[in-house]
């Protein structure tokens, strides 16, 4: 196989994490199909196989080694012009463990980290070359990728970086030690990107960062988010989206944008992670539950109808019953339409990782589901509030469980199912915004039926 290509070759890409593991795996699958690798479903087809890896949690971490463990006895597919499978970490395992990696499974080909994905082809062509293992991990990065390829998930809908790390160091969280710290994409930069992706079809465009609101701080604070918000609105995409925002840095300004600005989705996923000021400051979190609530009422008086997700953590060391009744609270005086809902994991290096805590598992497994419990009862009880309206969809593909149907997501994010009346093709759908007439509201999905087929 010539040393500069990668024709003939198929790969697949697995990936765990968040959006922004998933926005730089689509940054991969362009840099492989650039080299002429074709893309597959299954790792058993693949000669190919990137990791795309997370260490948030514990979970994440045990479930790649597993993954890859079992991968030692899988036979490379017949045809394939390689005569061993490459197998490459990336993302933020690769970042953590780098060399490591390769010595405690030696079938590994490849590790690369969080700021060198453009080294992927080379180091994959370099392992093929050479029969031996590659590993290239960079301390810290400065490139948001503009100019690499990107093979897109969807047509109609694009991730878009606005910054890269963080800077908060939240006691419990990996994140700034292997995303590096904070850097703004310049504002020109992503007006072009966000020009281009519209020209091209795009109708949701959501901007990335671990913490978008703190945007523009390493810019001389010109501009900030409110001024991304208002230039990507410009473009006329019919969504824009955001995540994550910090709740210390929401400003007026920018509640004020997402209030004004039409295209802005009615939804916004603002992490509290723990309702009891106590934990909110051991977590580092810097603000109190005091000030969460009132980000709550401004919120909800600039846009009565949007939808809050949050993200909570249970368990943090040094949690008491009473600590978690703060949390319980908050969670039902705000009345999310969704929480995500972790326990607690120990990552090693972290400053919560010094704190011993005696309480027992059962407990916070027993907080844990009481909170779950909570969480489904408010998210059926705002999703009454669409009980029979209409509303508009971006129709995302077939309804798994029954095909005659299209399954999309509302303006608020709410999933939704819809049948369509015998004579149309569901599939032709796919990718277009439709109105639908909601029947049932349900825990985590509406479902209703075709009212209108549009743009
Ligand atoms: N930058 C984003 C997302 C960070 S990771 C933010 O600040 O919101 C996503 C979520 O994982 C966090 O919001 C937190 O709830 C959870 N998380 C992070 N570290 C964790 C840990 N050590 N244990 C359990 N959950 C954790
Ligand atoms: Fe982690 Fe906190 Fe940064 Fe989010 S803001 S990535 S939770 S350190
Ligand atoms: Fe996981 Fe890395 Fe994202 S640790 S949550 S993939 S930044």
């Amino acid at each position: 196989m010539a040393a500069q290509n990668l024709s003939q070759t198929t790969y697949c890409v697995v990936t765990y994490g968040c959006q922004m593991n998933k926005h730089d795996s689509e940054r991969v699958c362009g840099l492989l199909e650039e080299c002429g690798s074709d893309r597959v479903e299954t790792i058993e087809e693949a000669d190919i196989v990137v990791f795309m890896t997370c260490c948030v949690r514990e979970a994440a971490d045990i479930r790649l080694r597993g993954q890859v463990e079992t991968m030692k006895n899988y036979p490379l597919r017949e045809g394939s012009p390689l005569t061993k499978r490459v197998i490459a970490i990336g993302g933020c395992i690769g970042q953590r463990d780098g060399q490591s990696l390769i010595d405690d499974m030696p079938h590994v080909s490849v590790v690369f980290g969080t700021h060198n994905l453009n080294a992927l082809p080379h180091l994959v062509m370099a392992a093929v070359a050479d029969q031996s293992p590659q590993t290239e991990i960079l301390e810290a990065g400065d490139s948001f990728w503009s100019d690499l390829p990107t093979v897109r998930e969807h047509s109609w809908s694009a991730w878009l970086p606005i910054t890269m790390g963080c800077n908060n160091f939240c006691t419990y969280c990996i994140v700034p030690y292997v995303r590096g710290r904070e850097k703004s994409r310049p504002i020109e930069e992503i007006e072009a990107e966000a020009k281009k992706l519209v020209a091209d079809g795009v109708k949701e465009i959501t901007l990335l960062g671990q913490n978008v609101n703190s945007y523009g701080r390493d810019l001389y604070g010109k501009p900030r988010f409110a001024d991304v918000l208002e230039c990507v609105a410009a473009s006329g995409v019919k969504y824009l989206r955001y995540a994550t925002s910090h709740p210390k840095d929401l400003t007026d300004e920018v509640i004020k944008k997402f209030a004004t600005l039409p295209n802005v989705a009615p939804a916004l996923h603002l992490p509290a992670q723990s309702g009891s000021n106590r934990i909110l400051k051991a977590m580092n979190r810097r603000y109190t539950r005091e000030r969460y609530i009132d980000l709550v009422h401004k919120v909800r008086n600039a846009c009565p109808d949007i939808a809050l997700s949050t993200d909570i953590i249970v368990g943090f060391p040094g949690e008491t019953e009473e600590d978690f009744q703060a949390t319980y609270d908050l969670v039902k005086e705000v009345g999310y339409n969704q929480v995500f809902t972790f326990i607690y994991s120990k990552r090693e290096g972290t400053p919560a990782a010094k704190i011993d805590d005696p309480t027992p598992h059962e407990v916070i497994q027993d907080r844990f589901d009481r909170l779950v419990d909570l969480v489904q009862e408010k998210a059926y009880e705002r999703n009454q509030s669409d009980q029979d309206k209409v509303v508009e969809v971006l129709v995302e593909g077939l309804n798994k469980r029954n095909a005659s149907q299209i399954t999309g997501r509302t303006p608020k994010n709410q999933t939704i199912h819809a049948s369509v009346p015998p004579s149309m093709d569901p599939s032709s759908l796919i990718g277009r915004i439709c109105t639908v007439q909601v029947d049932v509201a349900k825990t985590w999905y509406l479902a209703g039926h075709l009212v209108g087929v549009g743009e």
